[in-house]
């Protein structure tokens, strides 16, 4: 725990104001006089406050004026640019992110790499409390087996919901699965065979490679803007020269990249796949943490053949521990719904039932608004931490929506060196190979953001960004005296 002088408290209180919205660029802040009477410090000390925000680069100083918000805080770093992984099919080894995994579990670690949401933003207590209601109210049913496809109260909700995605649908069409992770390995499964070859966005989420390691199937990795998404042109040219059995990915606010596809794209990708009668596993999973005024479309919502297996949870939202997620498999029904029975027969009932209450009582939509602002501010803050610490050339990526962030380091910055000396400081992050088939990005980490700002990840930002600086500087002694 790292104890932070009243000076830096100060700070912390008015950079929480600037990175929330609340005071915006070229707004000015209170008088140093009126702070020190407000908050009852000294003027020393708000004097120190406001030195270290400017240092931080988050607050300027007028002569004769006073403070003022800095104008330029939107575009303090530059965004990666269009991915450039090498265009060859590869067979998937993921034998590192076991390890990445069991280093995220260890106490006391910083948990930056992973993918999660923290319990304190998740409405556990109300899903406790429908929880507890369910079991006493369905006592026999939750302990009887049900049909592979899950139960009705959920599916109805929703097929209510997929109306905001862009999808009219019948809840039969909907089968309930456990998790993303469970309906991604059912859609790969029904429409590929061993030795395939699937066509994926790099970097890609490394849980989907995992799923291709274990059905033995091979990737293509293709280039990938971090705001709009897979190459269509580079798609386009690896259809035309054939072998691939399907595409897999991520449509809003992708993990690792934060992408987001065009309703204009989504529409081309679906022709474009139609032209080669492929079939698209589109995971959807971050699509309701928008942080613009409108849910994006699904890619499902252009679909007019059936060829889109759709998949996405509450996960994010209301709880990876639920297990509760759903596939919409389109033409793939039959083969769908054979496969969940051969696998588990179905999914648990009582959390089913749960989520259904919680769609259905009418706290969700209030949940999820004050979950994407919860997110939006955490994402601005640690973008905010990392242009601060991290070197002057340091890449981030400006998603608009979604969980995590994606850091491009200078390049001669070895990650998995930098990964092995953070663990040492208790801090964990998502080393860039991890999501690439061919090992690329290894100058690149993902960062979750769905951990509540803290002075502990402030100071992990501030960790790792010294380390990367120590790497850069002593990378250059290397090279002037060798
Ligand atoms: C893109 C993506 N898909 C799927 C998952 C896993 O989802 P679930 O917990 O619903 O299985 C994650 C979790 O991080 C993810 O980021």
């Amino acid at each position: 725990m790292v104890v932070k002088n009243l000076y830096e408290k100060v700070a912390d209180r008015i950079s929480g104001l600037i990175l929330e919205g609340t005071l915006k660029s070229g707004d000015r802040l209170p008088s140093v006089r009126k702070l020190h009477k407000q908050l009852s410090v000294s003027i020393s000390t708000v004097l120190e406050a406001y030195r270290l925000l400017e240092d931080k680069g988050l607050i300027v100083a007028r002569p004769q004026s006073g403070y003022y918000v800095k104008q330029s805080l939107a575009i303090a770093s530059e965004e990666p640019k269009l991915s450039d992984p090498p265009i060859s099919i590869s067979t998937v080894d993921t034998s590192l992110v076991a390890r990445i995994y069991g280093d995220i579990n260890k106490p006391g670690i910083v948990k930056l790499g992973a993918a999660i949401p923290s319990p304190e933003i998740l409405p556990v207590a109300a899903l406790n409390r429908l929880m507890g209601k369910v079991i006493r109210d369905r006592s026999s049913l939750i302990h009887s087996y049900h049909t592979p496809e899950g139960c009705q109260s959920l599916r109805q909700e929703i097929a209510k919901r997929a109306i905001d995605i862009g999808c009219y649908l019948n809840p039969d069409s909907i089968i309930i699965t456990n998790g993303t992770t469970e309906a991604v390995y059912l859609a790969l499964k029904s429409v590929t065979k061993p030795g395939d070859t699937v066509a994926i966005e790099s970097p890609s989420y490394y849980g989907l490679l995992q799923t291709l390691e274990s059905l033995h199937l091979k990737a293509l990795e293709l280039p990938t803007d971090p705001k709009y998404g897979i190459s269509l042109e580079h798609l386009a040219t690896a259809l035309d020269r054939g072998g691939i059995a399907a595409c897999a990915l991520v449509s809003n606010f992708s993990n690792p990249l934060g992408s987001c596809m065009s309703d204009a794209k989504k529409r081309s990708l679906v022709k474009l796949l139609d032209r080669y009668n492929i079939p698209l596993i589109e995971d959807d999973i971050y699509g309701d943490l928008y942080f613009t005024e409108n849910r994006p479309k699904a890619i499902k919502a252009f679909d007019t053949r059936g060829r889109v297996l759709y998949c996405t949870s509450v996960s994010k939202i209301l709880s990876p521990g639920l297990r509760v997620g759903w596939i919409i498999p389109g033409c793939y029904q039959t083969e769908v719904k054979r496969l969940k029975m051969v696998l588990n027969l179905t999914t648990a009932i009582a959390t089913q039932l749960t989520v259904a209450a919680f769609l259905n009582n009418g706290g969700y939509d209030r949940h999820l608004r004050k979950m994407r602002q919860t997110y939006r501010v955490q994402m601005d803050r640690i973008r905010a931490a990392i242009c601060n610490y991290f070197p002057p050339q340091t890449k981030i990526t400006r998603p608009q929506g979604g969980q995590v962030l994606w850091v491009e380091l200078p390049g001669t910055i070895d990650v998995m060196n930098l990964y092995d000396r953070a663990l040492e400081y208790q801090i964990s992050i998502a080393p860039g190979m991890i999501f690439s088939p061919s090992k690329s990005y290894n100058n690149c980490f993902r960062i979750n953001c769905g951990l509540p700002w803290s002075e502990d990840i402030d100071r992990a930002i501030q960790i790792l960004g010294a380390l990367s600086q120590q790497q850069l500087a002593n990378k250059v002694l290397t090279s002037k005296y060798s």
